[in-house]
């Protein structure tokens, strides 16, 4: 009996440990709304922390100008530096990562966030939002910018919005409890 008493301690203190280790966050970069929506649904569903990825020196408003702007990024291949990073980066071990499909790529923002923070060892689960070009070739530069994280296969491609049965389905789909 003493023993079975000890081995469901150890259990007991085992789920704490690895509870305390898998934290979860979304980070996103969005300019005009679409994503952050997006990405608030998904924190909002499965209870997770939030970080909107900002570049110090915030985008145009302007339309016209900044896709004019992002092309001129893509092609000098900018790395536009952050208005701030994530606090204990290190805590989180699954990082749900969007962003607006910008010239069939991630803004180059999103570069940058992926290379000040350590990936290695991390769950990435992508999710974007676009006019029509889905991912375009942006999950092979997430691949190139984070060789070694696990990178989910089954992330979300949105063109415009998402109901919020979409995303709670697509959460548990990917084995996460959502609140309803
Ligand atoms: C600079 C810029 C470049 C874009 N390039 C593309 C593109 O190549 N393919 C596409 O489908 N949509 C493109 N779009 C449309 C956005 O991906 C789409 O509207 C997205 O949902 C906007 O998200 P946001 O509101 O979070 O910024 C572009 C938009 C901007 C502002």
């Amino acid at each position: 009996m003493r023993k079975f008493f000890v081995a469901v301690l150890m259990v007991i203190m085992m789920c704490g440990v690895s509870c305390a280790e898998g934290k979860t966050l979304v980070a996103y970069f969005s300019w005009g709304g679409t994503t952050k929506a997006l990405a608030e649904n998904i924190a909002e569903a499965g209870g997770f922390d939030v970080f909107r990825i900002r570049p110090a020196k915030e985008y145009s408003t302007d339309y016209d100008t900044v896709i004019d702007v992002a092309k001129k990024e893509q092609n000098r291949r900018t790395r536009p530096k952050l208005a701030e990073n994530v606090q204990d980066f290190g805590s989180y071990d699954t990082v749900f990562l969007g962003w607006p499909c910008w010239w069939g790529d991630m803004p180059m923002v999103v570069f940058t966030f992926l290379e000040a923070n350590d990936f290695s060892g991390k769950r990435i689960i992508p999710f974007t939002t676009h006019g029509g070009s889905s991912w375009g070739r942006s999950l092979t530069s997430l691949k190139k910018e984070a060789p070694s994280a696990k990178i989910e296969s089954n992330g979300l491609s949105v063109g415009g919005s998402a109901s919020k049965s979409q995303v709670a389905k697509w959460l548990e789909g990917l084995g996460f409890s959502v609140k309803r």
